[in-house]
């Protein structure tokens, strides 16, 4: 089958079209046709720095996956040949991934396509709904009532967090870099913070009198953490998927806050909750299909040979929502 791999870590240029073997079918798995998959930082990171976490070389990249259902293993109940899937199912070390004509998927890690988005849409979704799920469903029990900030609204978790925490009837901010961005978060019905001009002093005063956010779900990592911990209200909660920090601990310490660490890659990494990551997917796939959940797809479309322009593009920052890949028909 057709498929771009990598044999070692580097550039985006690294990419190359390469036969390589269909998988076998074992029980409990699918074999997916592929038709879309969708970029997230994890890929271009395993892409340039070789992570652990990531395959062995030569790989196939890349987790999320839409497409429809060609071969069923022994044991499969809940899916048929022809139905169209999606879910977040390899490229990671022991599974690969989507960047070939089939995926090789544990039928515990997917769900029905809705019916409502296109392949490229539901390709869109699977792993930053997971992150954002674990995080604000899973973790946080976020519900109505409740002030909600999430940080870069506009980008791929981002824009689905703040989604699911509205559907789960709180009130959510989110933080942007302004321009199309703004516009954005407003569309998606957040209403929109410029972190690049106001303090969080600033924003916590004029959004919840002084209180601070109930819950505030950090995207960003690094130098925003501390800001993120300001930001929340004192025995509230700060969920982050990007911890990449060094940081003293006493802010937390003082405001009694709850710390939740999301890694979504551990049910595909250790074997074990993957059928919980298949009952997530149902429920965002019923978000979607109600129009309470919508992805958003940069206007750079990018085809399967051109996945190195893909991941350049996710790579420099400047894409809005997520970097979808099309792969066949
Ligand atoms: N642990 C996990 O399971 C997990 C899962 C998914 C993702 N992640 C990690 O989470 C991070 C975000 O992933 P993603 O898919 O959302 O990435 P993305 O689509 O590339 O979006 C990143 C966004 O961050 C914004 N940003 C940068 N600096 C900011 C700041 N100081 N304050 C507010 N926003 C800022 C950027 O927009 P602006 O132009 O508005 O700044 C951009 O939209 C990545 O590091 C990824 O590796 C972890």
């Amino acid at each position: 089958m057709r498929a771009m791999i990598i044999r070692e870590p580097g550039e985006p240029e690294v990419f190359e079209a390469a036969e390589i073997e269909r998988p076998a079918v074992p029980a409990g798995h699918l074999l997916v046709r592929v038709a879309a998959t969708s970029v997230n930082p994890v890929d271009w990171k395993i892409r340039r720095l070789g992570l652990p976490l990531g395959p062995e070389m030569p790989a196939v990249l890349q987790g999320d996956v839409a497409g429809t259902v060609e071969e069923v293993g022994a044991g499969v109940s809940d899916f048929r040949p022809g139905d169209a899937v999606f879910g977040c199912a390899g490229g990671v070390r022991g599974s690969g991934g989507a960047l070939a004509e089939y995926m090789l998927c544990d039928a515990d890690l997917l769900a029905l396509k809705p019916e409502r988005l296109s392949m490229a849409e539901a390709a869109a979704l699977p792993l930053v709904c997971l992150t954002a799920w674990e995080g604000l469903v899973d973790g946080a029990d976020v519900g109505a009532g409740q002030r909600v900030l999430v940080h870069a609204g506009a980008g791929g978790v981002g824009h689905v967090a703040l989604q699911i925490a509205l559907a789960r009837g709180a009130r959510v901010f989110a933080t942007h870099s302004g321009g199309r961005k703004e516009d954005l978060v407003r569309e998606l019905g957040a209403t929109p913070i410029n972190y690049r001009e106001q303090s969080v002093a600033d924003y916590v005063a004029e959004h919840t009198g002084g209180a601070g956010f109930d819950v505030v779900y950090d995207t960003v990592g690094g130098d925003n953490i501390p800001l993120s911990w300001e930001a929340a209200r004192p025995r509230g909660t700060v969920i982050s998927c990007q911890s990449n920090s060094t940081q003293d601990l006493t802010p937390v310490h003082l405001k009694g806050l709850h710390h939740i660490g999301v890694l979504m890659l551990l049910p595909l990494l250790h074997g074990t909750g993957r059928a919980h990551h298949g009952l997530i997917m149902t429920q965002v796939a019923a978000l979607a299909e109600e129009g309470r959940l919508r992805p958003v797809l940069d206007p750079a479309g990018f085809a399967l040979a051109d996945v190195a322009g893909a991941h350049a593009h996710l790579e420099s920052g400047q894409a809005i929502g997520k970097v979808v890949v099309r792969v066949g028909d």
